[in-house]
């Protein structure tokens, strides 16, 4: 296990795997990870579809271009409906919850030696077709999983962050 800090860090958007299939536990222990994830009121509204047999995976990625040729691909989805909405202003949070779960299994998944990345950019209408289950979900990512190719690295952007001093002010 390492330093929180340091996984923060460490992480990065792995676009190429290895052929080395994942390990089931492994992928019980990411999702573990996704379900402590806090959510508003704890109303936990979302779900995740573990896309795992070859013909689901490739329907899965005749959707996207990102998909990285990757054997496991997890489906990310806010469920509206059960969602807390801030009376103050109608703002729905299932999508916020759902990312917290995302970036727990994104995490997860990098401090248990595997590689992922969070991809938004897939034909959500292509998916919905290809996926009735995931019916009134909102979509949220894509998340290719697998062990990172042999000698893969970070890309320049993994380092391109603003300073904290763009990022924060202190009031
Ligand atoms: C909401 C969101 C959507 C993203 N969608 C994609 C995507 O569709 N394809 C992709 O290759 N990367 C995608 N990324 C990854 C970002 O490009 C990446 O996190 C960013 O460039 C920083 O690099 P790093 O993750 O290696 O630190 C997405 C990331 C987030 C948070």
């Amino acid at each position: 296990m390492t330093d929180f800090l340091q996984l923060a860090h460490d992480r990065y958007s792995c676009r190429a795997f290895s052929e080395r299939p994942v390990e089931r536990e492994k992928i019980d222990a990411l999702l573990e990870a996704a379900v402590a994830a806090p959510t508003a009121v704890d109303r936990q509204p979302w779900h995740a579809w573990v896309v795992e047999t070859p013909e689901a995976v490739a329907r899965l990625a005749a959707c996207t271009r990102f998909h990285f040729d990757a054997r496991v691909i997890v489906m990310l989805g806010a469920d509206p409906a059960r969602s807390w909405v801030r009376k103050y202003d109608g703002r729905a949070f299932a999508d916020v919850d759902a990312s917290i779960a995302g970036t727990h299994l994104m995490l997860a998944a990098h401090d248990l030696g595997l590689g992922t990345t969070w991809v938004g950019h897939f034909d959500v209408n292509a998916v919905r077709e290809a996926f009735p289950e995931t019916e009134g979900y909102d979509l949220i990512a894509l998340f290719p999983l697998g062990y990172p190719a042999e000698g893969d690295a970070p890309s320049p952007k993994h380092l391109e962050r603003l300073p904290v001093s763009e990022l924060v002010d202190w009031v």
